[in-house]
């Protein structure tokens, strides 16, 4: 553990990641500390790219925190997701001092991918390290969580299991070389965000006790398919995961619909490749693009069967990550 720092900044860059067994839904906490607490346990793969690279320093002149998105400054709305990880930062190092913030997303306009994941990871890195409190990865996912619950997970690198209060790596990047081939459709209106869902989920949706009860099952098989390095076991949890995870959000009321007809050319895309032999397999998260897990040599041929749908206005394509990086400038 090294001071505070004053005078200079510190820039982290991390990866999004994918949940390849979902988390949805969150459990009660007691207070600020207890935010984003996952219902369930979830398994993830941080990625190479997209990524969010976040600069952070103290501000001691201001009199608030400010935060610069993509050169532009954020009003107070969209400040809201940051503050709860800026706020136990100060709490944590005991200092009173408002932050400056400046961040970049390389998240291709429009891909779908979640940037709140690797935006809230890379932030609470930074400003920990600036703080004089780099070194725990776990604090750093803990105080991560408090911006957005899959931030617990951006803090590592490779393959992630989130239960409880913070993330924890399972295994390194390369325990299997695969690629996920992202199918990005026309997104048509914006759904409804992971947060807000969630809560409807869980207080309309009659299958959410059931979603919950059988989470730690698939949760376990994933784990033991990852550590046996058995893709098709993993898909095959991966795929059952996404799928329980969209029929109890569709149940509630309103219903949660994430899927554009494109997404179902997509699965379908899948399956005929799995019938030809290929061990590939697909996920959604709270949106309408696919994303295709799939050993990184097949990745080709996974690409050209997408290319033949019309709704599929780009793909990106994407390895496991190495883990949060911070560099400090005096
Ligand atoms: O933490 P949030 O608000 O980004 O929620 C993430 C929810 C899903 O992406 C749908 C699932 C997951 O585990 O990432």
């Amino acid at each position: 553990m090294s001071g505070l720092i004053i005078d200079g900044s510190v820039t982290a860059r991390a990866g999004v990641n994918i949940a390849l067994v979902k988390y949805w839904g969150k459990a009660p906490g007691r207070g600020p500390q207890d935010l984003n607490l996952p219902a369930v346990p979830s398994l993830s793969l941080t990625l190479e790219e997209p990524w969010t690279e976040t600069t952070v320093r103290f501000d001691p002149e201001a009199e608030e925190d400010s935060f610069v998105l993509d050169g532009e400054q954020l009003g107070e709305a969209s400040l809201a997701q940051a503050r709860p990880v800026l706020e136990r930062v100060r709490e944590l190092a005991s200092v009173r001092a408002p932050f400056a913030v400046e961040s970049v997303n390389r998240v291709p306009t429009a891909a779908g991918l979640a940037s709140s994941a690797s935006g809230m990871a890379a932030l609470a890195v930074a400003a920990l390290r600036c703080a004089g409190l780099e070194g725990d990865l776990g604090l750093a996912s803990r105080v991560a969580r408090l911006g957005s619950g899959s931030a617990a997970r951006s803090v590592f690198g490779g393959w992630v299991a989130w239960e409880g209060r913070e993330a924890r790596q399972v295994a390194p990047p390369e325990q299997l070389d695969v690629i996920f081939v992202v199918a990005i459709l026309d997104a048509g209106p914006k759904p409804l965000s992971s947060r807000a869902a969630m809560l409807r989920t869980a207080s309309t949706s009659p299958y959410y006790a059931g979603w919950v009860e059988q989470a730690r099952h698939g949760f376990d098989e994933a784990l033991d398919a990852l550590d046996r390095k058995d893709l098709g076991r993993l898909i095959a949890a991966m795929e059952a995961s996404t799928l329980r995870m969209h029929a109890c959000a569709m149940a509630a009321r309103p219903a949660i619909l994430y899927w554009q007809p494109g997404s179902v050319s997509v699965i379908r895309a899948v399956e005929r490749l799995r019938e030809k032999g290929l061990v590939c397999g697909w996920t959604m998260d709270a949106g309408p693009n696919v994303k295709v897990l799939c050993a990184r040599h097949d990745a080709s041929t996974v690409v050209a069967e997408l290319k033949r749908i019309d709704d599929i206005r780009s793909i990106l394509l994407s390895g496991p990550g190495g883990g949060t990086t911070a560099t400090v400038r005096s």
